[in-house]
């Protein structure tokens, strides 16, 4: 077999076997094939598609590129959660222990951020003393006793991904479906949960712009999730502004802990009930939604979740205390008001330039060698919908380079789109996706 004809045929729209797929993921992920013949492939796959078939091959060639994680030491119906990413998507922090509270064993590992999107891992490492590395047997240890922990991704898993996405992102073949459902599912398939829920995010702020394009990236994550026998369920969930008020580390896991003393905003409230919903079914805990949802509301109204949390932190070394003393936090040396200049009602929140705005910051990283500012980021005051006149707050910025500030200031103003015209309330949860097809709300 060789490189020169699979790269020909998809240029030519044919179809590709599971051998010839097999071959191109080996092949790479050993450097046996070059970063100049993979780009060929690539943009072939980018331009000509692949169906259903290819994409499955491709995404189980992937999982086999690196180690793929036996879970089933650890008792019950183990269920992880994905998010496609977003700002200010804090929502595994409040959701983990949420759902580990009511019975789901949560074994979770998780990435960093890149670019305007956060990732779980530096927002966790934002409690003083918390640590994302553990051993194989201490990592399925806790989450048998307590039944929740989260690590960092281990370099061993989906070796072919971190190759081909690396060069995806400086070949402009990123937001491809199958290329993203591939990557995605092959990473929480090698992770081993035994059920997947995604938050397949929509809009400005996400790489699905169109509604259509994330019910598309839904259904096929799902299906491959369900053709590898794991019960996945994708709910298609808006990111055109961000979620909730606080973007940046420090900031969304306080925002986070407030959620769970029940003093959350409603969308973030709402988005960690529907997941968490889902969640609780697909791990035979609930019955069905209704009785998820009841479940979730339990879990915070009686103080499990947050207590889960205080001992989900002790575990990993992180301090406690933080969820009664904010001070504990990285603190910055700035916080500014960031005031309107216009009068009328907030028709969009371009959730982007938000991300961007809190990364100028120091709250994100531009590339993987930047160092965060944990203690950085911005609080939003006022959300799509709102009537601001010229002078209230839209947001207080908190920041350590003086340096910055104009420039995300800039950022953040302009994302905000003010007219006479009151905006048409937006919905949260367009839909869900599960094997027996789409929902849409
Ligand atoms: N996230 C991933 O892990 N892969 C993609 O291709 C896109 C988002």
């Amino acid at each position: 077999m060789r490189i020169y004809d699979i790269i020909r045929k998809k240029r030519d729209k044919e179809e590709l076997s599971k051998a010839e797929i097999d071959f191109f993921v080996e092949k790479y992920s050993k450097d046996e094939i070059p970063d100049y013949q993979a780009s060929a492939l690539l943009m072939a796959i980018y331009l000509n598609k692949m169906n259903k078939q290819e994409t499955a091959y491709l995404t189980e060639a992937m999982m086999n590129s690196g180690e793929v994680i036996d879970l089933s030491a650890i008792n019950g119906v183990k269920v992880d959660k994905h998010s496609t990413g977003g700002v200010g998507d804090k929502t595994t922090i409040a959701l983990a222990p949420l759902v580990a509270a009511c019975g789901v064993p949560i074994a979770k590992m998780s990435g960093r951020g890149l670019g305007h999107t956060g990732g779980t891992l530096d927002k966790l490492e934002a409690i003083p003393g918390f640590s994302i590395e553990m051993s194989a047997e201490k990592f399925i240890d806790s989450v048998n006793d307590i039944k929740i922990a989260v690590c960092g991704q281990t370099a061993s898993i989906a070796v072919a991904d971190k190759k081909m996405y690396a060069l995806r992102d400086v070949t402009a073949t990123v937001d491809n479906i199958s290329l993203i459902a591939a990557s995605i599912m092959c990473k929480k398939l090698a992770s081993g949960a035994d059920a997947i829920v995604l938050d397949i995010k929509t809009g400005d702020g996400a790489f699905m712009k169109t509604l259509d394009q994330s019910f598309e990236l839904a259904k096929e994550m799902v299906e491959i999730g369900s053709s590898m026998k794991r019960e996945t369920i994708g709910i298609v969930s808006d990111m055109d502004e961000p979620l909730g008020s606080a973007v940046g580390n420090s900031l969304e896991v306080i925002e986070a802990i407030e959620a769970l003393k029940g003093n959350g905003p409603k969308d973030f409230i709402q988005l960690c009930e529907t997941l968490g919903a889902y969640m609780l079914v697909s791990s035979q805990i609930a019955t069905d939604y209704e009785d998820g949802v009841k479940r979730i509301k339990t879990s915070l109204e009686s103080g499990a979740a947050l207590d889960k949390f205080k001992e989900f932190v002790t575990n990993q070394g992180g301090n406690p205390k933080v969820a009664d003393d904010y001070s504990l936090f990285p603190q910055a040396n700035h916080i500014v008001e960031i005031k309107s200049e216009k009068t009328g009602y907030i028709n969009k929140i371009e959730a982007e330039s938000v991300g961007i705005s809190a990364m100028v910051l120091g709250a994100g990283r531009e590339t993987k060698e930047d160092e965060l500012d944990l203690s950085a980021g911005l609080l939003i005051k006022k959300k799509v919908g709102d009537y601001v006149k010229e002078g209230d707050t839209l947001a207080i910025m908190h920041f350590n380079k003086e340096e910055k500030f104009e420039d995300a200031k800039r950022r953040f103003i302009n994302a905000y789109k003010i007219s006479e015209e009151k905006a048409q309330p937006k919905k949260l949860i367009y839909g869900v996706v599960t094997k027996d097809g789409i929902s849409k709300f």
